[in-house]
């Protein structure tokens, strides 16, 4: 409903609606800034951020402890699997090592990755390491770039292409993806246990570890150090496959867990209040005129709005830009959600799931996988955009400016999968439009994470978190 409300707002705007009434009053002498109603009226559903909405899915979504527990989970590289790339710069960027912060390291060392490796938690939470444009560097290169984990809870829908149906589905077998910390679900069991056991046994009251974790349990063969899944169906049967339901359980049972406690430290990641947030609270003053005039071509001749909408500014729905699969790194090919949507159907950690806290929540329930949906890709937040260069899944544009031209030519031309959207068109704007449009954008950085949510509380850092 809202979205096509919008739709209609905008596209009035476009065609030129008389400006009426003035609701906010320039200051200095401004030309075209003042806002119409009519624009006034959409402007107003930007803004403000609102609280985080509940996940009923993820019962410890608001839980401190378990926050606190997430966060030492987001900065432990203990547990990652071995790097499979040389650190040797050759894709280029400088400074695009992982190892830029742990120093050096070889090819084949475990345990240097973490999740904060490429969500840099001093960087908004983005990879930098990767400009100019590349795609993120883990254990291996990842094929899109490291969005930001900032304000996520306000998406209906979770990673760059839609693949996960909440956030924890994402964080619970994070740990074992290809390309971030190439660990294992058996691995991280023990790890768990091995670090963190005190911690984990007092949030997850309902669901201790297993005690045949332990090492010297007369049992402990319950748990092999490794039991990944066999890499495809064809493969003999590995330890996991034979592993009893019940033990494959409890593994699962630690991943999800561990998976809710690291989204409970992501929902403490919130920034609004941005300038723009002040002006459309009354503060006429807290946006520049170029800002404002900027703002004006967002809601009206540019039509960003038309998918940058609610105060997320996202629509949290997946387009087709015709973002060329070009760069360093960058597979020649893409599907983008209609890769993603197959994932997450049948998926264990699904919100319908055993391990989900409200299975009637159940999201996926009617979703299929559509030829339309091939190139397709979530709309980002453009909160704090200022600051999460480089741009698109690709990563491949380095400035809003170079964003700003994609969008004036209507979008990618070539190199891309699918089907380019229809809302594309050359937009026909000016070079002086253009910066008023990154200007207001800039107005979108909010307030900075606090201090105790961005510094590393993981044992033997060097910039440590304060004792509470
Ligand atoms: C290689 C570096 C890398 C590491 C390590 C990594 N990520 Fe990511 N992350 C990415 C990339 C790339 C994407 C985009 C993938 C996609 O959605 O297709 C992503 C996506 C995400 C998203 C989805 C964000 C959104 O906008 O919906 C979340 C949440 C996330 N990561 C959290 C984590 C957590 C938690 C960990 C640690 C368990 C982690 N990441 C480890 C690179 C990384
Ligand atoms: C048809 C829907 C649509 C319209 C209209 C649209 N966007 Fe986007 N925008 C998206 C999608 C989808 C992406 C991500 C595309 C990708 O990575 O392939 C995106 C990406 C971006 C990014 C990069 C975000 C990031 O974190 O990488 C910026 C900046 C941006 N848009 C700004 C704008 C501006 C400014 C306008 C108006 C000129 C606009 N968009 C119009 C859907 C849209």
């Amino acid at each position: 409903m809202r979205t096509n409300l919008l739709h209609r707002f905008s596209f009035a705007l476009l065609v030129g609606l008389p400006l009426s009434a003035v609701n906010l009053a320039c200051e200095q002498p401004c030309g075209d800034c003042r806002l119409s109603n009519l624009e006034w009226d959409v402007v107003q559903t930007l803004s403000p951020l609102p609280a985080v909405p509940v996940d009923p899915t993820n019962k410890y979504q608001f839980n401190d402890a378990a926050a606190r527990f997430g966060q030492r989970l987001f900065f432990d590289k203990r547990y990652s699997g071995a790097i499979r790339v040389p650190n040797n710069g050759s894709n280029g960027g400088p400074g695009l090592l992982v190892g830029t912060k742990q120093g050096t390291m070889t090819s084949t060392s475990a345990g240097q990755v973490a999740c904060v490796s490429c969500h840099d938690s001093k960087k908004y939470f983005v990879d930098t390491r990767s400009v100019p444009g590349n795609v993120s560097l883990g254990t291996a290169y990842t094929v899109r770039h490291s969005p930001t984990v900032v304000n996520l809870p306000y998406y209906k829908w979770w990673g760059v292409g839609g693949r996960h149906d909440s956030m924890w589905m994402q964080a619970s077998l994070s740990p074992e993806a290809g390309t971030d910390t190439s660990s294992d679900r058996c691995k991280y069991a023990h790890f768990i246990w091995q670090y963190h056991r005190d911690e984990y046994n007092s949030i997850f009251t309902e669901t201790p570890l297993p005690a045949e974790l332990d090492p010297s349990h007369p049992n402990a063969a319950r748990f092999p150090a490794l039991c990944r899944p066999k890499a495809n169906a064809m493969a003999p049967d590995g330890p996991w496959e034979k592993m009893p339901a019940e033990d494959k359980r409890e593994i699962m049972q630690i991943m999800a867990n561990q998976g809710k406690a690291v989204v409970a430290y992501e929902n403490k990641l919130i920034s609004g209040n941005a300038l723009f947030d002040k002006y459309v609270a009354g503060d006429e003053a807290a946006m520049s005129v170029a800002a404002i005039r900027g703002l004006r071509l967002f809601v009206g001749k540019a039509a960003c709005i038309d998918c940058h909408n609610t105060a997320l500014f996202s629509d949290s729905l997946n387009h087709n830009l015709g973002v060329p699969q070009e760069g360093l790194n960058v597979p020649k090919e893409d599907l983008g959600h209609f890769l993603d949507v197959g994932i997450w159907l049948g998926h264990p950690f699904n919100s319908a799931s055993a391990f989900s806290d409200d299975p009637s929540v159940n999201k996926v329930a009617g979703v299929v996988q559509k030829e339309e949906y091939k190139g397709r890709f979530r709309t980002p937040s453009l909160r704090g955009i200022a600051l999460t260069f480089p741009y698109m899944h690709t990563g491949n544009f380095n400035t809003l400016s170079d964003v700003l031209w994609f969008y004036n030519d209507g979008g990618g031309a070539s190199s891309y999968s699918g089907q380019k959207s229809d809302r594309l068109r050359p937009l026909l704007l000016t070079d002086d439009e253009i910066a008023d449009l990154i200007e207001f954008l800039e107005a979108l950085t909010g307030e900075p994470i606090p201090d105790q949510w961005t510094c590393d509380p993981a044992p033997g850092s060097t910039v440590s978190c304060p004792t509470p």
